[in-house]
């Protein structure tokens, strides 16, 4: 099964620990987020990699020590020594997600914002265009950053990152579901999407159609406890 965690980075003021925090990631991990020019960034990076280590550990019964990540050729990050657990992470705003599973997955969530149409047109399929142009004028940005979500999900499941031209594919949604279609690969992937408050839009993609109901939620003082500092 899929299961779903998130963290909300700053609706807990209190991250006067992030130096300790930081302690809890591999060192090469640390010097990442030290590179990066924007607090809010490093903090996106840092919680990614404790919430995905949280559930991890939790799942896993193992301890932070034992985590390993390896990145494939692509920059996907997967468990060292562990080939059936699978996870992805995503952050966008204030949202930090992930999930995990048994089998690949992705996931994607998105700050909801103004957005030139010339986006879709440009790189997403014509059909994804077309379904999007049917719309209501004031719903089309909803459909805009649900189709985006859903293929980044999509990408990020197959771990091949932006290799896979974002028009090569498409996206269907209609009364039979979520589904993709895609000249180039012929496994079935399975899409669910999130409702993680207003202004986000959040998809998981997976192998299976298994997905948590819901999201197990975190926060910073929970993690804090959790790797002991
Ligand atoms: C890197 C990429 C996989 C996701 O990028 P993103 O949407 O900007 O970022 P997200 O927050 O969703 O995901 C980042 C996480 O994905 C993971 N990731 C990195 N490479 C990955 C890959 N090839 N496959 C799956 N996951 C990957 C990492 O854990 C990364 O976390 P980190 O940056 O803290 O190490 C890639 O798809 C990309 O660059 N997308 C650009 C976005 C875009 O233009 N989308 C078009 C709209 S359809």
């Amino acid at each position: 099964m899929s299961e779903v965690f998130a963290i909300k980075i700053q609706s807990d003021p209190k991250l006067d620990n992030f130096e300790n925090l930081l302690q809890c990631v591999s060192s090469e991990k640390q010097a990442r987020i030290k590179k990066f020019r924007m607090h809010e960034d490093a903090l996106r990076a840092l919680f990614g990699d404790l919430l995905v280590r949280y559930a991890i550990c939790s799942r896993l019964k193992i301890s932070n020590v034992e985590v390993v990540f390896k990145l494939n050729e692509y920059g996907k990050p997967s468990l060292e020594g562990f080939p059936y657990f699978h996870f992805n992470i995503s952050h966008s705003g204030e949202w930090v997600v992930c999930v995990t599973d048994s089998l690949p997955v992705g996931i994607d969530v998105e700050t909801i914002r103004q957005i030139d149409m010339g986006i879709a047109k440009r790189f997403f399929s014509k059909d994804e265009f077309a379904f999007i142009n049917s719309k209501e004028i004031c719903e089309r940005v909803d459909y805009f950053f649900q189709f985006w979500t859903l293929k980044e999900s999509y990408i990020k499941a197959c771990g091949k990152g932006l290799s896979i031209p974002l028009d090569s594919f498409s996206i269907r949604m209609d009364e039979g579901g979520i589904s993709v279609l895609d000249i180039n690969d012929n496994t079935e992937w399975f899409f669910k999407q999130y409702g993680i408050g207003a202004g986000y839009k959040m998809a998981v993609c997976s192998r299976h159609d298994k997905f948590s109901n819901g999201i197990e939620t975190v926060d910073t003082l929970q993690l804090s406890k959790f790797f002991n500092v």
